[in-house]
């Protein structure tokens, strides 16, 4: 009997941790209106919602996010405007390699999916 009462309360307290889990990960939301990046070239505004829409994971883009407890860190954060640390430079997080901004628009618009700008205009307003 005792040890039935020590396994019963040992799913009880895995249960309420996968429901605090559950909680904490619903709890962090991606920002709902557009976010603009500011620089030389002209200005380059951004929409979560038209991205998540698409059916893109929060990992495609904050590579870095490992507790999701917590809300991901801003590109900005770490990519600056030179490289810094080995982290690659701001440019190349918004130009180089697939899953930067202009990076997936091009890949995604050659596989003939759904994709986003990949001129510079289409992006950059002055
Ligand atoms: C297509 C790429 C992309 C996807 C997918 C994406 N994000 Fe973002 N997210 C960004 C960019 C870009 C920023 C702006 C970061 C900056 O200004 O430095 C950002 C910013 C944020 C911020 C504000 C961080 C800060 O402190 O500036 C939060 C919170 C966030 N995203 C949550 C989410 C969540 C949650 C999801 C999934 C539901 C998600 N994002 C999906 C690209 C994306
Ligand atoms: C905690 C620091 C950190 C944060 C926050 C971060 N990155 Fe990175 N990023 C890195 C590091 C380190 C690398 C190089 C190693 C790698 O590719 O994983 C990198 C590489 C990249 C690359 C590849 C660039 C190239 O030239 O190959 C892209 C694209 C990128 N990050 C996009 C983003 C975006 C978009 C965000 C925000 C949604 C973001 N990163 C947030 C640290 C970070
Ligand atoms: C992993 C792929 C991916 C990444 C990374 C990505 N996008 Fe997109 N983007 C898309 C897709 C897919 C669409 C088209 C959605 C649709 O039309 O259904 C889109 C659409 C857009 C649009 C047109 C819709 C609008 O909001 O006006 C803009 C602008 C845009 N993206 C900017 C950005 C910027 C800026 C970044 C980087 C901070 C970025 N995207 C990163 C996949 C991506
Ligand atoms: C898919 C969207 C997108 C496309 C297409 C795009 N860019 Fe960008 N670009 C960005 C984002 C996002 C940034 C980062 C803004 C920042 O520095 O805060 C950026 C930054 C830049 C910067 C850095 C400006 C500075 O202040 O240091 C230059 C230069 C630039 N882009 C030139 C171009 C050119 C030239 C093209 C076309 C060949 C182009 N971009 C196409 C999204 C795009």
């Amino acid at each position: 009997m005792k040890k039935f009462l020590i396994g019963f309360m040992a799913v009880l307290f895995i249960a309420g941790m996968v429901g605090v889990t559950m909680v904490y990960a619903g709890a962090v939301k991606a920002p709902s209106g557009p976010l603009v990046f500011q620089n030389k070239h002209g200005a380059v505004t951004f929409q979560h919602s038209v991205h998540l829409k698409a059916g893109l994971q929060c990992e495609k883009c904050h590579h870095m996010w490992k507790d999701k407890t917590k809300e991901p860190r801003g590109c900005k954060e770490c990519h600056k405007e030179k490289k810094t640390n080995g982290v690659p430079r701001l440019y190349d997080m918004a130009h180089h390699s697939n899953h930067s901004c202009k990076g997936c628009h091009k890949a995604r618009a050659k596989a003939g999916k759904s994709h986003g700008p990949t001129k510079c205009s289409g992006c950059h307003k002055k």
